[in-house]
């Protein structure tokens, strides 16, 4: 029997536990606040920003947005960029992507001071995560660990295939599982034998961007497979995996939606909570 690995409640207990600490912080008059910023009329990225603006809010935490229309230059994105850093009521800065072509996202990101960059995608939080320096680390891939810990599925010593390197995912998320001692093995689109990479693997985790890509044929019995692309069809979400093709080969294994999809707004709390005492500490020090 394959077990469902259900996101949705991990997600929701970690979010309690950030909740609470808020309550915590807020008794002492230091509460944190997440500013999320959104370019453009990209109807995807506007249902996710009301995503976070939610979770964000029912933790107790301060919201700020601020809208840009389409045709928002590079120095006015900045300069809202710039101002919420320098804003100490801002804990974490969150720029949506993707942003409008007319811009450099790379740039942009790049402004969010380390310890406001609550998405981890700056270079400084890369570079940081690569030398396993105190850091805020991306939370889609930090997720997938928060999952795979909640399963007790042990990581020192296992054998993990990541699927997918993309800066958002695979990426950090091959830095992570290394310093917990996995023995991974990243495949990507030029791999010339993906199921043969993939067989070998205790865990496998499927970040790519193309959908039912890893079928029965990838996947060793008893392995643990977390899905983490999400695609858009006309009969609801689906993901990177066959799932249903994965039933009694599979030891566990998450869905889509309710796995990894709730487990990155659940990160972005937590992120945005440790913002707020790192952004503290630094300010003790300087004070
Ligand atoms: N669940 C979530 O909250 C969440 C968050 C972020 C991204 N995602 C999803 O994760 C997926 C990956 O995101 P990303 O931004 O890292 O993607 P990306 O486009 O940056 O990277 C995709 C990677 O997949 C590899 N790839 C492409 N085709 C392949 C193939 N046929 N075989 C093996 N590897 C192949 C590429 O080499 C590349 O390394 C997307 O589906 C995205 O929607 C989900």
């Amino acid at each position: 029997m394959t077990t469902t690995i259900n996101g949705t409640r991990i997600a929701q207990r970690i979010r309690s536990q950030v909740a609470e600490e808020v309550a915590t912080a807020a008794r002492s008059g230091r509460i944190p606040g997440l500013a999320t910023i959104l370019v453009g009329d990209d109807p995807a990225s506007a249902v996710y920003v009301a995503a976070k603006r939610r979770a964000i809010k029912e933790a107790g935490m301060r919201d700020f947005h601020r809208f840009l229309p389409q045709h928002a230059t590079q120095d006015d994105v900045a300069a809202v960029v710039d101002e919420l850093a320098a804003d100490p009521q801002v804990s974490g800065i969150l720029l949506q992507l993707p942003l409008p072509p007319q811009l450099d996202a790379d740039a942009l990101i790049d402004r969010i001071p380390v310890t406001k960059d609550v998405d981890g995608l700056t270079t400084a939080s890369a570079g940081l995560l690569a030398r396993g320096e105190r850091g805020l680390r991306p939370c889609t891939p930090s997720g997938v660990i928060e999952l795979l810990d909640a399963e007790k599925v042990p990581l020192k010593g296992a054998r993990v295939a990541v699927v997918g390197w993309g800066e958002l995912v695979g990426k950090p998320l091959t830095h992570l599982l290394l310093r917990r001692g996995a023995t991974v093995t990243v495949a990507h689109e030029f791999t010339t034998d993906l199921a043969a990479v993939t067989r070998l693997a205790d865990i496998v985790v499927v970040a790519t961007g193309v959908r039912g890509l890893i079928g029965p044929e990838h996947v060793r019995p008893g392995a643990v497979v977390i899905d983490v692309g999400i695609h858009r069809t006309p009969s609801g979400l689906s993901g990177d995996v066959r799932s249903a093709e994965l039933d009694g080969i599979a030891d566990r294994i998450t869905p889509v939606p309710g796995g990894v999809g709730p487990m990155t707004i659940a990160m972005l709390m937590v992120n945005t909570l440790r913002a707020a005492q790192w952004g503290a500490e630094r300010e003790a020090v300087v004070a």
